[in-house]
């Protein structure tokens, strides 16, 4: 990320969602402040370059695992006492919080959080007293001390929202933010997305890859983690998660989007995930 500035694929990350809003009917994923908070990033930097058109299958990649987080979360959201949002970016999901007394802790990089929290008051948007904002620099800080300044509690029952980030941070972060979210004493969930190396890829989809890897570095948020699904179940099994779900581009399609033809669509794996805790 630039330094001060807020994240680029954040922006780009909420232009999508409000895309899908009128592109496709918010066929998958339906966000009714995806369009006034995308509106006030416009404002603020100007629209995006058409230049660089998301992909339609992209587009909907990003609003399948925003889906395929809200309906995990919603089948236990009777059961939790807190959402964590991690890289929450330009996320909705706290100012239109269904679940009562569900405390929602967003956290980000600093610079792109305050960015945010401007354009949330740009738009107009309320936040509710149940959203604590949770400064947080993965590479530097530390997420347990940071949460718990916030009123965070690890001995309730917690679900962790962590999309579009992974990628962009180094295997130590990630690892140390997975064993975080293992050491709670109450059960933990998590969903995340994640990609795998491009050498692992069927070679029609490599080029894109590439293509995507450049865009990336340009944008100065590179991609520094690249697992395949054997690396990532091995971690997870290691910290004692279990009742792992991970999803491919083709499960996602066909669970949320069927007949669409999956050959060619472009996205990585979104996976969920349960650790019972440390009672
Ligand atoms: C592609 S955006 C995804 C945002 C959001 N989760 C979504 O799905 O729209 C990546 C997010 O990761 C955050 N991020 C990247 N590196 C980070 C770091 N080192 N510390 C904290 N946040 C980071 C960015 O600020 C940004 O909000």
């Amino acid at each position: 990320m630039r330094y001060g500035q807020p994240s680029r694929t954040a922006l780009g990350a909420a232009r999508a969602r409000a895309l899908h809003q009128t592109r496709e009917a918010a066929a998958v994923f339906a966000d009714p402040l995806a369009e006034a908070i995308a509106g006030a990033v416009d404002a603020a930097v100007g629209p995006a370059d058409d230049d660089r058109p998301l992909p339609d299958d992209a587009r909907l990649f990003l609003a399948m695992r925003h889906r395929f987080a809200e309906d995990a979360l919603a089948a236990v959201a009777d059961r939790i006492e807190q959402v964590v949002i991690l890289g929450a970016g330009l996320d909705t999901f706290g100012y239109r919080n269904p679940y009562p007394g569900l405390r929602v802790f967003e956290v980000d990089h600093p610079a792109t959080q305050q960015w945010k929290r401007e354009r949330l008051a740009d738009a107009g948007i309320a936040v509710p007293s149940a959203v604590r904002f949770v400064p947080v620099d993965f590479e530097t800080d530390t997420l347990a001390a940071s949460l718990a300044a916030a009123g965070f509690d690890r001995s309730a029952p917690t679900f962790f929202v962590w999309l579009g980030v992974i990628v962009y941070l180094t295997p130590e972060s990630v690892t140390a933010t997975l064993r975080f979210i293992a050491e709670h004493s109450a059960r933990t969930e998590v969903v995340f997305d994640y990609s795998g190396p491009i050498s692992a890829l069927p070679p029609q989809h490599r080029p894109m890859a590439e293509r995507l890897t450049r865009v990336m570095d340009e944008l100065g948020e590179p991609w520094l983690s690249l697992f395949t699904p054997e690396e990532i179940a091995g971690q997870l099994h290691s910290l004692g998660f279990s009742q792992i779900e991970d999803l491919d581009r083709r499960g996602l399609f066909e669970r949320y989007a069927p007949g669409t033809p999956t050959d060619d669509v472009v996205g990585g794996r979104v996976l969920h995930a349960a650790h019972p805790g440390h009672p």
